[in-house]
């Protein structure tokens, strides 16, 4: 296996590579400590020494940490670091050319890694092989990535695979895919399907506590099918990250520095649609849960949520549904079987207006209105003028055709019920 490979260079470049460099480091600076006093001229040519290993040393890590996975997908991304790397083959005579749709969903790791590499071992055999002038590399992705790399060489009609061809066709099938590689009718071709696998669920999560976010990444790592592609300590970096990464489902707290969950769920399902966010929070109160809803958030959990609980919820929310946890859900439930809050007439006017109007209706005179509310006769008159011009009506008597109209005046003897100075909830 490609990947078994890997682990035994690394091992070996580790051991014999790294290792005896480091221990001849410790030596050596113990021998110009020994030497500091005495020859001090001698000691400085051992530290300068020291240096330089130090420097190589340093280098073979970078290498080694390249080789794990290029730290170009994780600045660039999988079709910016292959244009960096077809920049990098590019010569004299020859263009590569690398087409890929505007944004790619987020991919599994592995998948970005063996993509990269596949399309560079195809890119650098082109050049090497084929004596082409234009090679096309050509990304697509659906339920898998698909991976095209073709040029117009000259080609044999068999290509013995070395190193190069048997290790593309590994990594593909590592990942339950394949590779195809030959000549194709213009030149050479290379064809690579990588399943994405429906079954992985890319996530990316949002808190501000590093406990929780390291707990979390632990916890879904663990979990088969689950992809961390990133974290964020506040919601701006949430919706960077949710645009770059498109994961599958960002797991977010609401609470935050700077901004806010709410309102990075508000500009998520604005500039990244595609992504499921899922609130996972310290607060259930009607308003946060409601909040989170309306921004756009697809489901609503706990922080106190079982680990199955919260697993449960990120598959859901990915495959489209939207989840409340047990005790949000109850509070969902009972917003909707209560009562609706009853339709208000007039609703420019204010509570105690409309209670004015509605004694009006009722044929009570200014003073009468004014003992009953327990206001003065100047403020009753007040309120009625305000009245007339808010309902454009002329007089008093059109005011009462209006408001009876609506149902106002017509219980002579009611009195102002207590929601009758609540404003309504929305101008219908
Ligand atoms: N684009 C291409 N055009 C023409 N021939 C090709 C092309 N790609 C591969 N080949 C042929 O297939 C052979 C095998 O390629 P492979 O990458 O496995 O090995 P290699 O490039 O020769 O060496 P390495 O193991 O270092 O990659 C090449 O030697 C070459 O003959
Ligand atoms: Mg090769």
């Amino acid at each position: 296996m490609a990947r078994e490979e890997e682990r035994r260079r690394l091992r070996r470049d580790l051991h014999d590579g790294l290792g005896p460099v480091l221990t001849g480091v410790t030596f050596k600076a113990d021998a110009a400590g020994n030497l500091i006093a005495a020859d001090p001229e001698a000691a400085r040519s051992l530290v300068a020494e020291l240096r330089a290993e130090t420097a190589g040393a340093i280098n073979d890590i970078r290498r080694l940490v390249y080789d794990l996975r290029p730290p170009a997908l994780d600045d660039l991304g999988l079709v910016g670091a292959i244009r960096q790397r077809a920049a990098h083959l590019q010569r004299d005579g020859v263009a590569i050319h690398v087409a890929a749709p505007a944004a790619l969903p987020a991919l599994p790791a592995a998948v970005e890694a063996a993509a990269f590499r596949i399309a560079t071992e195809a890119m650098t055999n082109a050049v090497r092989h084929a004596g082409a002038g234009s090679i096309h590399v050509r990304l697509d992705a659906g339920t898998e990535l698909r991976l095209r790399v073709s040029d117009d060489g000259v080609s044999p009609r068999d290509w013995r695979p070395g190193v190069g061809l048997s290790s593309m066709r590994e990594r593909a099938a590592e990942l339950g895919g394949s590779c195809t590689a030959g000549p194709g009718a213009g030149g050479g071709e290379v064809v690579a399907i990588l399943p994405l696998g429906s079954i992985m669920i890319t996530v990316l999560l949002a808190d501000d506590h590093p406990v929780v976010r390291g707990g979390l990444r632990a916890l879904l790592g663990s979990i088969d099918g689950l992809n961390v592609v990133g974290e964020a300590a506040n919601g701006r970096e949430a919706v960077r990250q949710a645009v770059t990464h498109r994961p599958d489902v960002l797991v977010m707290d609401i609470q935050m520095p700077d901004v806010d969950g709410i309102a990075a769920t508000r500009q998520i399902a604005r500039d990244a649609p595609g992504v499921a966010v899922l609130m996972l929070t310290m607060y259930h109160d009607d308003d946060s849960v409601f909040a989170a809803m309306r921004a756009g958030a697809r489901g609503y959990l706990l922080k106190g949520a079982e680990q199955d609980e919260i697993v449960r919820a990120i598959r859901s929310v990915a495959a489209g549904e939207a989840i409340f946890g047990p005790g949000v859900a109850q509070r969902v439930l009972g917003f909707f079987s209560a009562p609706p809050p009853p339709e208000v007439p007039f609703p420019e006017l204010t509570g105690r207006e409309r209670d004015v109007l509605d004694l009006i209706a009722g044929g009570r005179p200014n003073g009468e209105i004014g003992r009953r509310l327990g206001i003065s006769a100047k403020t009753v008159a007040n309120h009625i003028s305000s009245i007339f011009g808010k309902l454009q009506v002329a007089d008093r008597a059109e005011a009462i055709i209006r408001a009876r109209d609506a149902g106002l005046g017509l219980q002579g003897e009611r009195l102002p019920g207590p929601g009758a100075s609540r404003q309504p909830p929305e101008v219908p």
